[in-house]
């Protein structure tokens, strides 16, 4: 049996295994019913991209030539880990550089278990991403005033040559706003912001008594800031929703960065990998008032020094490259040094460099220290490691396919093989604009192939939910899943601590499923949910990796393991 259920049955099935409040199911007779109570809002696209960070818009552009667009998004259009972005775009410019040195490099980062079929396909296609970008107008910074082709090259830690195209410290703002204002142009392009998707239409078909199969992805519900549930119909679905540093109580990621796309892509079906890879960016700034403020690793790069204390340096102890060694090394060396002096954090000191370098170079992170009390020119920078990157993610092939048709997924909601075990420095923002490339012509290709029809909607139903008066249950379960994933599957994880995490996982997600089936849905409702289905997904691949690698560090299994040797790939039952 195939196609969209009668709504009893596909009802047990959704309250058994994937909770959600909507019905996958078309009763013509329901249907008319329903829609007469329910304010429904109805999309028919070509391309829904869900996510408008460097990925999502990168893909937008490309795919706006073959048919039309919408990009749904959650908050502000430029709201995205991408305007954040400090360091830069890695690449091989630089005569001295080779592809080659670079996809060493994110191999050596990647501990095993990156693929090389994606690592050299990433790297080689980076010249002309940049060049792309220089184009639609980004101006990134060169060593000459308005030379755009001499341009300068930072370093970062873990790369053998300086290859990091950058704008000053404030690439990614550059970068979002060359895209949108290209998106702003186009006839064939709508932006939907503050409307925040909820979960993905799939359209499934019954592969046993007790289990169904998602088949194929036809678009997703979104939630205004009206609290009206929108329904976008689409030949192709994008997720492009970025990275999920909100699942840690200290990161250095916005506040979008909640894993919905990686959720509702594990509520759909669809196969998960790696998320015990969590990135611990070593420096962010330890001050009292400065939420998730990055210090960029290209401040390592021109030579500051981390030191504790008492000014006493201490990376060459951990690592041979110093500063510059792998993020994972660097971050794991600062908690190890922290938890044996008992301080609250150490110190990055650039002040020996030329002040007015300091200031050209870092504007940025100059400024907001100041704004904090502290003139980096003159003194070092109090800071802390914080979850900064998901290495793992949805599950795509080399085109951005996952593991259900016609849905793809790019930038960081995305696990390509690209980064392994650990990601190389600045391979992030080249990664999502190789693959939303890639991704924008195996979809209109897809487009052009596939059935012209797109199927009848269901409708989205709140069945009696009603508005919550117990807000503060929302605000105590965020604080304890990004307390506890912390405390115990943070930068040094044990299986004590694990299991730990585990037991509380498995409480607060029913009492959050509870909670959602019973109350209307909200945003931070909808955020809450897919933090704690993010939290479990780490959760349950860190438990499966008897091993220490790259990023994942178990004490109770110090060393690599052959066996280990393999994604972890989840998927739901
Ligand atoms: P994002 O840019 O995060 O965009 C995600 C989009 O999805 C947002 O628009 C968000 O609102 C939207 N969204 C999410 N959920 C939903 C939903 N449910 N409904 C609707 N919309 C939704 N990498 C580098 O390579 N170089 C760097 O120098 C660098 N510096 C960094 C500095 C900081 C402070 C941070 C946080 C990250 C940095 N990174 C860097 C990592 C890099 O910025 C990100 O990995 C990259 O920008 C991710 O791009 P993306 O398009 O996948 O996601
Ligand atoms: C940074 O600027 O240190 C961040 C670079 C990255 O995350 O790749």
């Amino acid at each position: 049996m195939e196609g969209f259920f009668n709504f009893k049955k596909i009802d047990n099935f959704r309250v058994l295994f994937y909770p959600c409040k909507y019905t996958v199911h078309i009763s013509v007779e329901v249907t008319i019913s329903l829609k007469k109570e329910v304010k429904l809002l109805e999309y028919k696209t070509d391309f829904l991209v869900i996510g408008s960070g460097i990925a999502g818009l990168s893909f937008a552009i490309k795919a706006a030539r073959t048919g039309n667009v919408a990009i749904i998004t959650k908050r502000m259009a430029r709201e995205s880990a991408t305007y954040y972005a400090q360091g830069g775009i890695a690449s091989v410019l630089a005569p001295e550089d080779s592809f080659e040195s670079h996809i060493d490099d994110t191999l050596n980062a990647g501990a095993g278990l990156c693929n090389k079929k994606i690592v050299k396909k990433v790297v080689r296609s980076g010249p002309a991403m940049i060049h792309e970008l220089i184009e639609l107008g980004v101006q990134f910074s060169s060593n000459l005033e308005g030379h755009t082709e001499e341009l300068n090259l930072g370093r970062e830690g873990g790369h053998s040559e300086r290859r990091i195209v950058h704008a000053k410290d404030i690439t990614g703002r550059a970068v979002e706003q060359g895209l949108l204002d290209a998106i702003d142009k186009h006839p064939n392009i709508t932006v939907y912001e503050d409307f925040i998707a909820v979960d993905l239409f799939a359209h499934s078909k019954f592969v046993g008594p007790t289990s169904i199969e998602n088949e194929e992805v036809w678009g997703a519900y979104a939630l205004d800031k009206t609290d009206t549930v929108h329904t976008f119909l689409s030949h192709i679905t994008v997720l492009a929703t970025g990275g999920a540093g909100k699942v840690y109580i200290y990161t250095s990621n916005p506040d979008i960065a909640t894993g919905d796309g990686i959720a509702m892509a594990y509520r759909a079906g669809a196969e998960i990998a790696n998320m015990e890879f969590m990135q611990f960016h070593p420096t962010c700034l330890y001050h009292p008032e400065a939420k998730n403020f990055l210090i960029t690793e290209a401040l390592r790069g021109e030579g500051a020094l981390l030191k504790l204390k008492d000014s006493t340096e201490f990376m060459r102890a951990h690592h041979k490259k110093a500063e510059l060694a792998p993020r994972d090394i660097v971050a794991r060396a600062i908690d190890f040094e922290l938890k044996k002096s008992g301080d609250e954090c150490v110190y990055l000191d650039i002040s020996h460099r030329d002040a007015g370098f300091i200031k050209d170079r870092f504007p940025n992170i100059y400024n907001r220290c100041l704004d904090y009390g502290v003139d980096i020119t003159k003194e070092p920078i109090p800071v802390v490691p914080a979850a900064h990157y998901i290495c793992g993610g949805i599950k795509t092939d080399e085109c951005g396919r996952s593991s259900i048709k016609r849905l793809y997924a790019i930038g960081e909601a995305a696990s390509t093989g690209l980064h392994g075990a650990n990601r190389l420095a600045s391979n992030s923002l080249l990664e999502a604009l190789v693959m939303a490339d890639s991704a924008a012509e195996s979809a209109a290709k897809e487009l052009k192939t596939g059935s012209s029809k797109l199927p009848v909607i269901p409708i989205w139903e709140t069945r009696g939910a009603v508005t919550s008066d117990e807000a503060v249950v929302i605000s105590q379960n965020w604080d304890e899943v990004r307390r506890f994933m912390w405390n115990y599957v943070g930068i040094v994880r044990s299986n004590k601590r694990l299991e730990r995490a585990r037991r509380r996982i498995t409480l607060l997600e029913s009492e959050i499923n509870e909670y959602y089936w019973d109350f209307k849905i909200t945003s931070d409702l909808l955020e809450l949910r897919n933090i704690a289905t993010v939290a479990k997904l780490i959760i349950t691949c860190a438990e499966t990796r008897h091993e220490s690698r790259g990023l994942h560090y178990n004490i109770d299994y110090p060393g690599r393991s052959e066996e280990f040797l393999h994604d972890t790939v989840i998927k739901p039952t």
